[in-house]
């Protein structure tokens, strides 16, 4: 059964050891590209798609990411009567209506199925998207925006899918493809983090899905898998067992791995040139700085 999805789960309770010490005090998912925090780009694509619901699954220390979607009455109307307008409308885009987000604590860091699960009532018996802040895609069409699209033609659950080259496909969950129609690829099994040599396609899974309620009971049957954590493939994997249809998309856009290190920095330099406002000033100082290297090598 196809269904409207309104509702979206970010997860957002991870340690976020790769970039200690930053995230002893701040979350990851407030660190900075550019502007803004990861969280905002996140919320937008949900918004974008027709998401009306917000569900985070925080944890402790996460503070700055809750108090973050506040209001900031004071400062608004302060911004408001110096005339500086286009800074309100930063400010703006951020406020989220009253009621619409829900806060849920995972209170133990046991994997992304787990963090998952814990947004089950919340969730209730509907499909559902659920979108990790730290995957940032540039598309000119929202990422999960053309799944919604595409998850009105097929229903089932869909995961979002990007070719990697074989050496890189232990690092993801990779699908094993039944039929492969272009943009659309079925599934016939899913396995999370293969070891090398092992990986049955080069489409590995990133950070945006669309789920069918069912994955919500198979979360409470999976057991730890790859690191020791309840993956939320796993779950998705018996849908197919369960003779529920699983489909890959191939998303058009340009992802940005921003929970490592090498990939906020590719982030930042892809999305300050892309700001109008920045480009000119970056762009020569990039050039600069290739320049300099390249004469003191
Ligand atoms: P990561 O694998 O990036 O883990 O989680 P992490 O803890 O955030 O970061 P590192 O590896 O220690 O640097 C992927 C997504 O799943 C969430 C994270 O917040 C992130 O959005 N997650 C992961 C949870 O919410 N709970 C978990 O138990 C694990």
């Amino acid at each position: 059964m196809k269904r409207k999805v309104t509702k979206a789960v970010f997860p957002v309770a991870g340690l976020g050891t790769r970039f200690l010490p930053a995230t002893k005090s701040v979350p990851k998912e407030v660190l900075t590209l550019v502007d803004r925090p990861l969280i905002q780009y996140a919320i937008d694509e949900a918004r974008a798609a027709g998401i009306t619901d917000f569900i985070f699954v925080t944890a402790k220390g996460k503070s700055a990411l809750e108090d973050y979607f506040d209001h900031a009455t004071d400062l608004e109307a302060k911004l408001e009567a110096d005339g500086k307008h286009d800074l309100v409308e930063a400010l703006r885009s951020s406020n989220m209506e009253s009621g619409s987000i829900a806060y849920i604590r995972q209170h133990r860091a046991l994997g992304l199925g787990h963090a998952v699960g814990c947004a089950r009532r919340l969730i209730g018996d509907e499909p559902f998207a659920v979108i990790l802040p730290d995957d940032v895609i540039a598309a000119e069409k929202p990422c999960l925006q053309q799944m919604v699209e595409a998850y009105a033609e097929t229903g089932g659950s869909m995961v979002a899918a990007m070719e990697v080259s074989p050496a890189r496909a232990s690092s993801y969950g990779v699908l094993d493809i039944e039929d492969d129609m272009g943009s659309m690829v079925s599934v016939k099994g899913m396995v999370e983090k293969p070891k090398p040599g092992t990986a049955p396609s080069n489409l590995a899974v990133i950070g945006r899905y669309i789920l069918a309620p069912t994955v919500l009971a198979n979360l409470d049957q999976i057991v730890p898998s790859a690191g020791g954590e309840l993956q939320l493939t796993d779950a998705i994997a018996m849908e197919i067992e369960q003779g529920r249809g699983v489909y890959g998309y191939r998303f058009r856009g340009e992802r940005f791995d921003c929970g490592s290190k090498a990939g906020f920095l590719q982030a930042t330099v892809a999305f300050g040139l892309a700001r109008e406002e920045l480009r000119e000033e970056f762009q020569s100082y990039l050039h600069e700085i290739v320049a300099m290297r390249k004469a003191a090598q």
